[in-house]
């Protein structure tokens, strides 16, 4: 049984695996952290001069660790059997076929990897699920390795569940200053022994207050009620946009009055064009598919408005373009401000912006994009898939400037909180755009009043025209 982790082998370089093992390799010199993936390139890219993440702060710790004790290797076997510890940080995406399909989370990439260290390995290992996953999950893992322990007497597996907090654009922040750690195992003496030895990583930097243990199932289910609850502050906020659109009240000044209550606290209540991002829809899917599991249909039902007010909040907001352009759309130009699902990231998961691009899409809008950071084929495939790749070809430009975005535009969109939003000259914009100029802040970022006496006529989400 490991009760002292001198090696870590992380497998999975996305947006957790990466960051997550870059901080423990920064905080604890002494562990030797290795980053595996099956993706050949974006082991290369982790290896290189440009990493395949942006996320402010991440690039001056790697240059300071790399080669030192943090490795990345596309040698996923050997790095297994290296192992004290195993992470298991693959994706674990809505699944899209079969039973379950577009509600359960697809759990082959996690399974695939407790194959390969069943097959991989020859000595003893606590195997830790990082990936967010259902109730239970942590089961399937252990049977997997049993069959591998059975056949092999120097084999012993514990495995804990360690879900992950961090946001993109903050994420190194929130691995260095982290609210929580959650570790939770198996209530026997082994499973002890086991979450100790992960809280004795966490303790170098962490105050041990702040670290978390509990049994597997509540650790596997917190981190799907963190992200409904999360994701429901969002979407009772966009639902009361919706009223205060209707009856003049202001969201902005409904949401400061309401979260000066500190029972209910200020923070995520800022109204937006609806929550985005790679987990917050996948994952309340994933807490209803588990309530639905259970016979838990009301309890299901309840968390399924979550997504629905979502889905109602971005169809609304292109609703409301559409008509305030008087109901035609059609080959007029619209300059998109923001692709990626929130500022200060390159990622463009599920972003809302997708979803309202496509629906001006399906009114033959032609769309003028330009993001800070997200790549040009990186918007072209997103919305040829809410479109068509034709569609995207013959309509869809994607500027380097927003100036020239704004050029000879009908109206401008705004979809990321990108903080340069703020910054630009609309006086001057207002000048090279077709009239009468609108702009649709789907993100409250911009000053009503300046953009007015600008001339532009303005719209945002929750308040009334
Ligand atoms: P990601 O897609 O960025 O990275 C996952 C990586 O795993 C990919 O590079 C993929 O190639 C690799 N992979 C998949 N199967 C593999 C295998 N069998 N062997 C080796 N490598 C394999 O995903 P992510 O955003 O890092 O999310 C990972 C998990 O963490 C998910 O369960 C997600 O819900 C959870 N999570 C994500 C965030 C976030 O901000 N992105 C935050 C908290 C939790
Ligand atoms: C979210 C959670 O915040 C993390 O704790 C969690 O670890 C992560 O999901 C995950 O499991 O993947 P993330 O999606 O990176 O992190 O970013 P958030 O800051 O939560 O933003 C999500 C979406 O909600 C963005 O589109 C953002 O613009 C939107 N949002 C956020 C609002 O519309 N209003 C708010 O008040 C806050």
């Amino acid at each position: 049984m490991i009760e002292k982790v001198e090696k870590i082998t992380c497998v999975g370089a996305g947006y957790v695996g990466g960051p997550t093992s870059v901080m423990i390799a920064h905080k604890c010199p002494h562990i030797r952290v290795t980053v595996v993936d099956m993706n050949e390139e974006k082991i290369q890219q982790w290896n290189s001069e440009k990493l395949p993440i942006f996320e402010p702060g991440l690039e001056a710790i790697v240059k300071e660790c790399r080669g030192k004790n943090l490795f990345f290797s596309a040698d996923v076997g050997k790095s297994i059997n290296e192992a004290d510890l195993i992470f298991i940080s693959v994706n674990t995406p809505t699944k899209m076929y079969g039973r379950g399909k577009g509600m359960a989370p697809d759990l082959k990439y996690v399974e695939s990897v407790s194959r390969t260290i069943a097959a991989n390995s020859d000595s003893p290992k606590i195997i830790v699920e990082k990936s967010t996953v259902p109730v239970k999950a942590a089961q399937s893992i252990k049977t997997i390795l049993k069959e591998a322990q059975a056949h092999n007497s120097s084999l012993y597996f514990q495995v804990l569940s360690n879900p992950e907090f961090l946001a993109e654009g903050t994420a190194m922040n929130d691995l260095a200053n982290p609210d929580r750690v959650l570790i939770g195992g198996e209530d026997t003496a082994d499973g002890h022994k086991a979450v100790q030895a992960l809280v004795d990583v966490y303790s170098n930097w962490v105050p041990t207050e702040r670290i978390i243990t509990t049994n597997t199932w509540s650790s596997e289910l917190s981190k799907l009620v963190a992200n409904a609850f999360l994701a429901q502050r969002i979407s009772s906020i966009n639902a009361v946009s919706a009223i205060c659109e209707a009856t003049g009240a202001d969201v902005q000044e409904v949401a400061h009055a309401v979260g000066c209550d500190t029972r209910i606290g200020n923070k995520f209540l800022q109204a937006s064009v609806g929550f985005g991002g790679s987990c917050f829809q996948k994952d309340v899917k994933s807490l209803v598919y588990l309530c639905e599991t259970y016979n838990l249909q009301t309890v299901a039902n309840y968390f399924h408005g979550i997504i629905e007010i979502n889905d109602y909040q971005r169809r609304r907001f292109s609703d409301t373009i559409i008509s305030e352009m008087f109901n035609t759309v059609s080959n007029k130009k619209i300059a998109i401000f923001g692709f990626a699902f929130k500022k200060n990231t390159a990622d463009t998961r599920e972003s809302s912006a997708i979803h309202v691009g496509g629906h001006l899409l399906e009114e033959h809008a032609e769309l003028v994009v330009y993001d800070p950071k997200v790549p040009e084929e990186v918007i072209r495939h997103e919305l040829g898939l809410v479109s068509s790749p034709e569609k995207v070809s013959k309509l869809v430009t994607v500027a380097s400037d927003p100036y020239e975005a704004a050029k000879d535009a009908h109206s401008i969109v705004i979809l990321t909180e990108w903080d340069e939003f703020k910054t630009y000259d609309y006086g001057r914009i207002f000048e090279t755009m077709k009239k009468p100029a609108s702009i649709f802040d789907g993100r409250l970022i911009l000053d009503r009043k300046t953009l007015q006496t600008a001339g532009f006529r303005v719209f945002t989400i929750g308040t009334a025209k």
